[in-house]
């Protein structure tokens, strides 16, 4: 067998293990396989790459690449050991733009080292694939710095409208298509680099004029036209593993993005078209009347005669780490007679899955964790529900104030229940900057403070209520 042909079956072996890596990752309990599969499949590429190569590569290049190979797997290893969970979707973000980076890098060196065999109709095709691969690249590459700087908070997450903001996204793909033609008829570095120059405007344009809710669905986007760059990279360097991992990527996250829109209730092209169609962000609109305050002890007498609890989380629980507690009140409860479930809402947090992820390395039982649409018409028959750090996922003004920004995304119903008990450390907005009306409800009382700390207090309180019935039984004894 020859080097290129044991390298093409490689090739086959670590696309099918990357079809199994995304497979086990589209369930929580298999997703830890799925990150085998993938690391498998990684493995297999880089090898039959790197064996590939070595046929045609100088010993001082493969000790180039083996010095990249270890950089890069350097800084990988220690961002993913020190990351935080809350911190994921910022590098999520920026690995993408990397991604971005190197398809543009990719296709410049394509038009700067054009292989003496093209020529003809072949040629057209190369310049094509230059202009498309640094095009894709290039909106990559701002459109996750952007929306690295937005999840980050480095920059605020209001949508940016500049006038005629849609004319001018419009303009920039008009322009990215006259531009392939005269490319491919005259190739030059002018039109390339103005090319390069469109493509950087408009990806950062098209992130920056997307508000706070819709970005979930812009790190998804982003992850799709990562895939999508990789795989005109692919066609440049005449790699089939990279056009068909590029293409896995591109698809699945295309196919994410389109669910999370469903989820939220947000039209597919429109967030991908940089807010296209939606209303403009109306101003925060500020406190909306008085609000009540429960504090621990009140909030363990209130849980310790209520029959059916539902807790539902958010970014805050992340933030501040309070699974563990908020696990250890939910077996309390539970032990105590008392129903307790959990309801998750799709975005809840800043990762898809964020909440189950964090519930699951608390031991939470999964039977007892709910997706938004299996719970949210049991809020009503509820007793208490408490909603820890989520603030959007629990905003009624997206069910009933048409003009908010956050206006039709689906959202828990937590309001319906008899009583709620809001955990967070102020009367701030959350991600999308809007203020809860959730906050001003009759039925609904404030429990200031980091989120563990108060929960902590109340498992303290709920022992002391424990105590006097518990010295009442061995007394009877
Ligand atoms: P958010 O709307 O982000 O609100 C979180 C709340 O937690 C804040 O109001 C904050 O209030 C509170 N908080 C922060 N730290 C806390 C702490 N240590 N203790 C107690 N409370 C704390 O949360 P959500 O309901 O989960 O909604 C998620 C939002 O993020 C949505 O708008 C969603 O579109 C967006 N987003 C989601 C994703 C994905 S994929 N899930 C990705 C990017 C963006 P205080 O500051 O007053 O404490």
């Amino acid at each position: 067998m020859t080097t290129d042909t044991a390298a093409q079956a490689a090739y086959v072996v670590a696309a099918l293990l990357f079809i199994l890596s995304l497979a086990g990752l589209s369930q929580h309990r298999t997703s830890r396989s799925g990150v085998v599969w993938g690391i498998a499949g990684m493995v297999v590429a880089l090898a039959a790459t790197v064996g590939l190569a070595s046929r045609s590569i100088t010993a001082t290049g493969l000790v180039l690449i083996a010095v990249a190979t270890a950089l890069g797997a350097g800084v990988g290893l220690w961002r993913a050991r020190v990351v935080e969970m809350t911190g994921m979707p910022e590098l999520i973000a920026i690995m993408h733009s990397l991604v971005g980076l190197a398809a543009t890098f990719v296709g410049w060196n394509g038009y700067l080292d054009v292989d003496a065999e093209l020529s003809g109709s072949l040629l057209g095709i190369h310049h094509a694939e230059v202009f498309i691969g640094v095009f894709i690249g290039a909106v990559t590459f701002t459109g996750s710095v952007v929306a690295y700087l937005k999840l980050s908070a480095r920059i605020n997450s209001r949508p940016l409208t500049l006038p005629g903001k849609h004319v001018l996204n419009i303009g920039a793909l008009v322009a990215f298509v006259a531009l392939t033609v005269a490319f491919v008829v005259r190739p030059n570095m002018g039109l390339l680099i103005a090319v390069t120059v469109i493509a950087l405007a408009l990806g950062a344009h098209l992130v920056a004029s997307i508000g706070g809710g819709d970005m979930p669905v812009v790190v998804s986007m982003l992850n799709s036209y990562s895939g999508w760059a990789a795989a005109a990279s692919g066609f440049l360097l005449a790699n089939n593993l990279l056009i068909v991992t590029g293409a896995l990527v591109g698809s699945s996250g295309a196919y994410l993005s389109y669910i999370m829109c469903k989820a939220m209730n947000r039209s597919f092209i429109s967030v991908i078209a940089g807010g296209f169609g939606t209303p403009a962000a109306a101003a925060d609109e500020g406190e909306q009347g008085e609000h009540r305050e429960i504090n621990a002890e009140e909030t363990a007498e209130l849980l310790g005669s209520a029959t059916s609890v539902i807790i539902t989380p958010g970014y805050g629980m992340a933030v501040a780490q309070a699974q563990y507690p908020v696990a250890e009140l939910a077996r309390k409860l539970r032990d105590r007679g008392v129903d307790v479930r959990f309801g998750i809402h799709p975005v809840a947090g800043r990762l898809p899955g964020h909440m189950n992820v964090l519930l699951a390395e608390a031991n939470v039982p999964y039977d007892i964790v709910l997706e938004m649409d299996e719970i949210n018409d049991d809020f009503a028959a509820t007793s208490v529900v408490l909603v820890i750090g989520a603030n959007d996922t629990v905003n009624p003004a997206a069910t009933d104030n048409p003009s908010s920004p956050i206006a039709g995304m689906p959202v828990l119903h937590v309001w319906e229940a008899s009583d709620v008990i809001v955990f967070k450390r102020s009367m701030a907005a959350g991600y999308a900057g809007v203020q809860n009306p959730l906050f001003f409800r009759e039925n609904t009382q404030m429990l200031f403070g980091d989120a563990r700390q108060r929960v902590e207090d109340i498992l303290r309180s709920l022992d002391s209520l424990d105590a006097p019935v518990r010295e009442l039984a061995d007394t009877a004894r």
